[in-house]
Parts: C-alpha cells; sequence; structure tokens
C-alpha cells in the first residue's frame, strides 16, 4: 500500500475510523496530524464498538504503530483515560507502539474553562456550538507562541513558568471579563505532575518514525480529523475548528514532505451531516432529514449531539476535491440511503444571480446560496450484506456512478454498514 491520507470531506463524522481500521491492516503506521479529542472516530469490529478521541484508529491492529502528529493538540488526561480504557480491554498502548510528537501541543485545564467561557458569551446567532473541548484556546497559545509542547511535560522548572506566564493572561480575562474563577498556577503545576510522569514515556521523534517506516518498505496511514469544511482557513469560516484539515497539513502535522503524500481518500458520506452551528445548504429540515438522522444513528460520537441532515452536495465535495487533491473516494452509510423513493444530489448553487460549481468565498455567503438539486431514483434492498459492487441494487450504482461523473473521482471504496467487514473494496 502507498502512503495514505484520510480527509474528512464534509463536516466531520463521515467515517473516517471505519476506513481508517479497515486500511490500518495493510500500513506499518498511523498517525494523527491536526485537531485532537473534538473528535470522535468509531470502529466497530465483529460487532463490537470502539470509539476514540485521540488514538489513531490503527490502535485495533496488533503491532501497528501508533503516532500522535506534532499538529494534534493533546489533552493528556483524556489520553491517559484513552489508553486505561483500552488496556482494559486488551489491547496493547505501550509506548513501544505508542508514541506522542514531543512537538504536539498540550490543551490545558484553562484552555477547556475559556472555550466555555467564550461560547456562553456569546449570542444565540454566533455561537460556533464547539465541543468545549479547549481546541481553539490551545492552538491560539500555540501561534502566540506560549503554548506547552509535550516535551515540557518532562521539563518541571519551563512546564511551571508557562503555566505561571499562560494564567496572568487568562486570569484577567476569566476575573475581569467572563465573570469567572482565576485558576491557581501552583494547583494546575501540581496536578499535572502526576499526568506529565504517565505520558512521559510516550513522548518521541515522530517524524523519524514516519522515515524509518517508509524506509523498511512499510506504508504510512495519516488519519485526519474533522472535515474539510471545518478547516480554519477553507471551511464556513467563523464556525469551524482550529485547525487545517486539508490534505496538505498531513505533512507538516505528522513532520514530513509533502511528497511523503501518495494516496489521498476522501470519506464522503452518503448523504450530508454536520453538528454543531454554521451554514448547511442542503440540510432537511423535514421528514427525510429526520429520516437519514434516525435510519443513521445520527448523533454525534463526542457530545452526543444529534446532527443536522441533508442531501449529498456536490459543491462540497467538488471543492475538498480541488483542495485536497484526492486520488478517490471511500463513499460511507450508502445502507443508510435504502428504503427512499427518491434521492437528491446538489449539483450547483444559485449565488447572488449566478449559477456556481464551488462555494463562494465571502463571510457566510453559504447561508446565502440555494441549493440546485438533481433527482435520481432510489432503491428498497437491504444492501448491508453486499461485498462485491455488482451485488448493490442497480441504483445504487447509477447513484455511485453520477457521484463519479459529477466530482471527477472514482470511488474506490463503499461502506454498507458500520462493521469492518461492512465494506465493498473496488
Ligand atoms: P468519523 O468521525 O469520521 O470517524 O465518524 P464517526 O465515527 O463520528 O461517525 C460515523 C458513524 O457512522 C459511526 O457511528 C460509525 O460506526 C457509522 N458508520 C460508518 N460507516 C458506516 C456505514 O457504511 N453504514 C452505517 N450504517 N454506519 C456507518
Ligand atoms: P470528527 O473527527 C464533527 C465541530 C464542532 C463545532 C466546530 C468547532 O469526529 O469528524 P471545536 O471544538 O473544534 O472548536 O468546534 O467544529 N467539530 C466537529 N464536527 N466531527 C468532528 O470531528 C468535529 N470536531 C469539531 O461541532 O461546530
Ligand atoms: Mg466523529
Amino acid at each position: 500500500m502507498s502512503n495514505t491520507v484520510i480527509v474528512g470531506t464534509q463536516w466531520g463524522d463521515e467515517g473516517k475510523g471505519k476506513i481508517v481500521d479497515m486500511l490500518a491492516e495493510k500500513a506499518g503506521a498511523i498517525v494523527r496530524f491536526q485537531g485532537g479529542n473534538n473528535a470522535g472516530h468509531t470502529l466497530v469490529v465483529d460487532g463490537e464498538q470502539c470509539i476514540l478521541h485521540l488514538i489513531p484508529s490503527g490502535i485495533l491492529h496488533p503491532g501497528k504503530k501508533c503516532l500522535i502528529g506534532n499538529g494534534v493538540v493533546l489533552d493528556p488526561e483524556v489520553f491517559l483515560k484513552e489508553i486505561d480504557g483500552l488496556a482494559a480491554k486488551g489491547v496493547d498502548v505501550s509506548p513501544e507502539r505508542m508514541m506522542i510528537s514531543k512537538k504536539a501541543q498540550i490543551i490545558m485545564p484553562y484552555h477547556k474553562q475559556l472555550d466555555n467561557c467564550r461560547e456562553s458569551m456569546k449570542s444565540a446567532e454566533s455561537k460556533i456550538g464547539t465541543t468545549g473541548r479547549g481546541i481553539g484556546p490551545c492552538y491560539e497559545d500555540k501561534m502566540s507562541r506560549v503554548g506547552i509542547r509535550a516535551s515540557d511535560l518532562a521539563d518541571p522548572e519551563l512546564l511551571r513558568s508557562k503555566i505561571e506566564v499562560g494564567l496572568q493572561e487568562k486570569n484577567v480575562l476569566f476575573e475581569k471579563l467572563f465573570n469567572a474563577e482565576p485558576l491557581d498556577a501552583e494547583k494546575v503545576y501540581q496536578d499535572m505532575l502526576p499526568i506529565a510522569e504517565r505520558v512521559k514515556p510516550y513522548l518521541g521523534d515522530v517524524s523519524s518514525v514516519i522515515q524509518d517506516e517508509n524506509k523498511n518498505g512499510r506504508s504510512v496511514l495519516f488519519e485526519g480529523a474533522q472535515g474539510v469544511h471545518l478547516d480554519i482557513d477553507h471551511g464556513t469560516y467563523p464556525f469551524v475548528t482550529s485547525s487545517n484539515v486539508v490534505s496538505g497539513n498531513a505533512a507538516a502535522g505528522a513532520g514530513c514532505g509533502p511528497r511523503h503524500l501518495e494516496r489521498i481518500t476522501g470519506i464522503c458520506k452518503a448523504y450530508t451531516t454536520r453538528v454543531g452551528s454554521g451554514p448547511f445548504p442542503t440540510e432537511l429540515q423535514d421528514e427525510i432529514g429526520d429520516t437519514l438522522q434516525s435510519n443513521g444513528h445520527e448523533f454525534g460520537a463526542t457530545t452526543g449531539r444529534k446532527r443536522r441532515c441533508g442531501w449529498l452536495d456536490m459543491v462540497v465535495l467538488r471543492e475538498t476535491a480541488r483542495l485536497c487533491d484526492l486520488t478517490d473516494f471511500a463513499l460511507t452509510k450508502l445502507d443508510v440511503l435504502s428504503g427512499l423513493k427518491e434521492i437528491k444530489i446538489c449539483v450547483s448553487y444559485k449565488y447572488r444571480g449566478e449559477t456556481v460549481e464551488y462555494p463562494p468565498q465571502e463571510q457566510n455567503s453559504m447561508a446565502e446560496v440555494t441549493p440546485v438539486y438533481e433527482s435520481m431514483p432510489g432503491w428498497d434492498e437491504d444492501i448491508t450484506t453486499a461485498r462485491n459492487y455488482e451485488d448493490l441494487p442497480e441504483a445504487a450504482r447509477n447513484y455511485i456512478s453520477r457521484i463519479e461523473e459529477l466530482s471527477g473521482v472514482k470511488v474506490a471504496i463503499v461502506s454498507v454498514g458500520p462493521d469492518r467487514a461492512q465494506t465493498i473494496v473496488r
């Protein structure tokens, strides 16, 4: 297998975890390159479900190296809870196979408090609906060059002084602006010491592991979180996350050059979902939307919120294809569409009197567009047991062909159920 980047093509929750788990069998290492525990990646193997927020989705394959790259923001408490949970199920999470880049940024308690204070200050229309995990404030500190890096956990004096400096500014905000309790630097530091002790054995040079894997003839799987339309630059700003989600960031966020990225697989749900606020042109606020929500069990894996549902949007996918250089799609949750009489695909938008094939770039313009739909006949058959492309009903194959035509990207993998085995590879 060639080095492969997995990106979410829509607004997250496309089924990245499932596809990474499935492809991990052929890789030497799996590396997360951005985001943090705002992600929730669901794996189902032989009927048993496992939800991961930080640990790469290759962890259920014994012996595969699981790496957390420099581009990730890591909540060390969540990391430890996740490895403890996996260890209790008998999964090997030893530092022999698990590594955190020394350059990854650490999410501190004050980042989470700041995230929640900011959201609660906002009006209903301007709330982003963040996951409240401190993601934005942690990336802010990284860019302000005051962030705590994973390697600082092994340097108590540096850690203490960074916490003190960080809280000088943040406590003013908590007390004067947000009417919240200030945090005591000494307590934050003391609480972090036992956590740091446990995280220390995992710290390492992720970049050189990637290099060695490739040198030894093994491929690397780059696991993206979120979706391209939540990208800090290219998403529906300001209703976005705080990192670059696009495939190009896999190189920067894992620690290799862009020529290492060979195959770029975009994970695409057969319809569209979004959690949190922000424009969503093809959203269905009707019975069909409710059907997709309940048949697809569309609840957020991180926050448990109901996901908003709508038709597939080719404008969104075209933009992802050009921003990410997609080589192929993995089309997921096709089974959820079974039973619909008619399936609609958004092929373009009307925007300020013009027909557009790519999202307009002005802030909030996505809230102004009107989707232009094409309609296709649905199918009634249960497709969850299909394992070959030919097993799919003709209407389902036609839907896939139309997606390929409209995007210019081939569908290489079709997923027909949550289980690892419920997959068709073409
Ligand atoms: P991720 O964040 O992209 O990894 O996706 P999530 O795990 O948050 O959400 C995807 C959900 O859909 C999970 O509950 C998966 O178990 C489930 N899922 C993935 N692929 C399929 C599929 O082909 N069919 C069905 N019915 N469910 C799927
Ligand atoms: P996975 O990897 C879906 C959304 C939040 C919110 C916005 C900003 O499971 O696909 P943040 O906490 O990142 O500052 O929130 O981004 N969001 C996601 N939505 N899937 C995710 O991850 C998400 N991660 C963040 O709901 O709208
Ligand atoms: Mg998810």
